[in-house]
């Protein structure tokens, strides 16, 4: 395994549309588990694969809940309903934070690595990461959904949770 270089914004990769995964090979396993690296190195509770500048519908999260990390390949939102109104980061645009809008609860299917479909269902932080990394394979950074301005973090707030 290895670290990945994080793409920050501004890079025209991340305002890209990815493609789906058509079949599991050994260099996008490898992805995978860089990516898995790569988001804890940098205390993220979540990673999108164009992040790492690979153009493919790959997300990794981990929102520390015992039950991480989840590998998410091809995913989709199948049901979403209720709202929270929170900050959200991103580890593309480091040491900042701002208001987002998210359904509070989402369905989700996404392909493990073995390639089988799952469901995946997450309340509160986990439907927020869920929504922020798919965003990311669709080109989309959360600062484009931002209410309000962007704040910047002081260095001793680095821990906040970032996407
Ligand atoms: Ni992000």
């Amino acid at each position: 395994m290895a670290l990945r270089t994080i793409r920050l914004e501004g890079d025209p990769i991340l305002e890209k549309v990815c493609r789906p995964v058509k079949e599991m090979t050994p260099r996008l396993e490898e992805l995978a588990h860089d990516m898995v690296e790569t988001m804890y190195e940098a205390n993220g509770v979540g990673l999108a694969a164009p992040q790492v500048g690979v153009l493919r519908r790959m997300v990794v999260i981990d929102i520390g809940d015992g039950n991480g990390p989840y590998y998410m390949i091809n995913p989709r939102i199948t049901e979403k309903d209720g709202e929270q109104v929170g900050q959200e980061g991103c580890l593309s645009v480091p040491n900042k934070v701002g208001v987002v809008r998210r359904p509070n609860h989402v369905i989700a299917e996404a392909y493990d690595l073995d390639m089988n479909l799952y469901t995946i269902e997450g309340e509160g932080l986990l439907a927020r990461a869920i929504c922020h990394e798919l965003d990311h394979l669709d080109g989309i950074v959360y600062t484009t959904l931002v209410e309000g301005d962007l704040i910047e973090l002081d260095d001793e707030n680095e821990e906040d949770e970032v996407e």
